[in-house]
């Protein structure tokens, strides 16, 4: 105990205080651990990433999954807030996108394809007769190469993926790095950059899926949820957005005020029932381009509180819909119906055939980029 005590004041100059234990350990910002092995043989690392108020979040290579966030609530106890798996089999055959980065394009494009400078293009149809989250083999279903920026009170893990050209049907070579940040104010930070050497579209986006409550077994329903939106694209039954704009007041999808989430998800109102519940996007207040808020999410028995941050256009709220207890989560847990929600920060659905969108064409000699900020509290 001593031993370990003088060992952690003598490396108090390098690692915050507090990252001493009360064990007298110090807690490492970051780790690195081999997760498991693809089936081609390649390894995939698990990288560890802890603040000094506790926060922590184990991050995979593979897909640049975020595998669990332990977030504290307002006793101080950890736990962890996001869906995953325990093997790596279970990421390379899962359905569900869990924690992952998800592109070329997060969302749908409709029957999967668009025109770009006069060019028709054709994706793979992987979600009825549409194109979903970047098709069959997804930026989620890829190798990242990580880099460890930061070992310091800001663990800072930098993950790029190279996407050929013509992957998926997708025009042009995209580099997309992708940042993760554990940062001293109890956020996960998201920083974006992809460029790309021919015309082509991009609008990647994160796909965890929260639950606050620190229990899987339990759906979503109770968490309060506001979003900075006043309008929000209606969608088909295949939840490709009509090109429409709709006002939220006097509709169950108006969250600007905190509200349950199950209060009204089983309202007839149209929408809702598309859409199986919620699963669309919101045309975020205060316009693209500006780091702002976008959501609140509370869970009033932990207390935890989520505030989402993003300089995106839209908010695709998806509540968990097509969890049905097939999917067996950390834990041996079985994820039942909307037992976790996403909070998506993109571009609209859609867009490439949607000229009245704000536009997805990512050009040589442009920089995409995106930031998009998961801030923790308790209230
Ligand atoms: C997104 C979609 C949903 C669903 C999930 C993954 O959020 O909007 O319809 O496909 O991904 O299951």
């Amino acid at each position: 105990m001593m031993r370990s005590l003088l060992l952690c004041l003598a490396v108090l100059s390098l690692i915050p205080t507090d990252a001493c234990q009360p064990d007298g350990k110090a807690r490492s910002p970051m780790t690195k651990s081999v997760f498991g092995r693809l089936p081609n043989g390649r390894e995939v690392h698990e990288f560890t990433l802890t603040n000094r108020f506790g926060l922590s979040t184990q991050i995979l290579n593979y897909g640049a999954t975020v595998r669990s966030l332990l977030v504290p609530d307002r006793n101080g106890k950890l736990e962890d807030v996001v869906l995953g798996y325990d093997s790596l089999s279970e990421y390379v055959d899962g359905t569900a996108y869990f924690g992952a980065i998800v592109g070329r394009y997060g969302n749908r494009i409709g029957k999967g394809q668009f025109q770009l400078d006069g060019k028709q293009y054709r994706l793979t149809i992987n979600d009825g007769e549409n194109h979903l989250h970047g098709g069959k083999t997804g930026f989620n279903k890829a190798l990242w190469d990580a880099t460890v920026l930061s070992d310091s009170a800001e663990p800072s893990l930098q993950l790029q993926y190279v996407s050929p050209d013509g992957e998926e049907g997708y025009p042009g070579t995209v580099t997309l790095k992708v940042i993760y940040t554990l940062t001293e104010n109890n956020e996960l930070r998201i920083a974006y950059e992809g460029v790309t050497d021919r015309p082509t579209v991009l609008n990647p986006t994160h796909h965890s899926y929260f639950n606050l409550s620190g229990s899987f077994t339990h759906p979503i329903l109770g968490h309060l949820l506001m979003i900075e939106a006043d309008s929000f694209t209606p969608a088909d039954k295949g939840l490709i957005p009509t090109g429409q704009m709709m006002n939220v007041t006097d509709t169950p999808m108006d969250f600007r005020t905190p509200t349950a989430i199950g209060a009204r998800i089983d309202d007839s109102f149209e929408q809702l029932v598309l859409g199986k519940g919620y699963d669309h996007n919101w045309i975020l207040r205060g316009g693209a381009g500006r780091v702002r808020k976008a959501a609140e999410l509370y869970e009033p028995a932990s207390g935890r509180l989520m505030t989402v941050f993003t300089d995106q256009p839209g908010l695709q709220f998806y509540s968990g819909n097509f969890l049905d207890g097939t999917a067996k989560g950390k834990n041996g847990i079985a994820y039942g119906h909307r037992t976790g929600l996403c909070l998506e920060t993109q571009a609209f659905p859609d867009s490439p055939n949607k000229p009245q969108f704000p536009s997805v064409t990512l050009r040589p000699g442009e920089v995409y980029r995106q930031t998009a900020i998961y801030q923790f509290s308790t209230r």
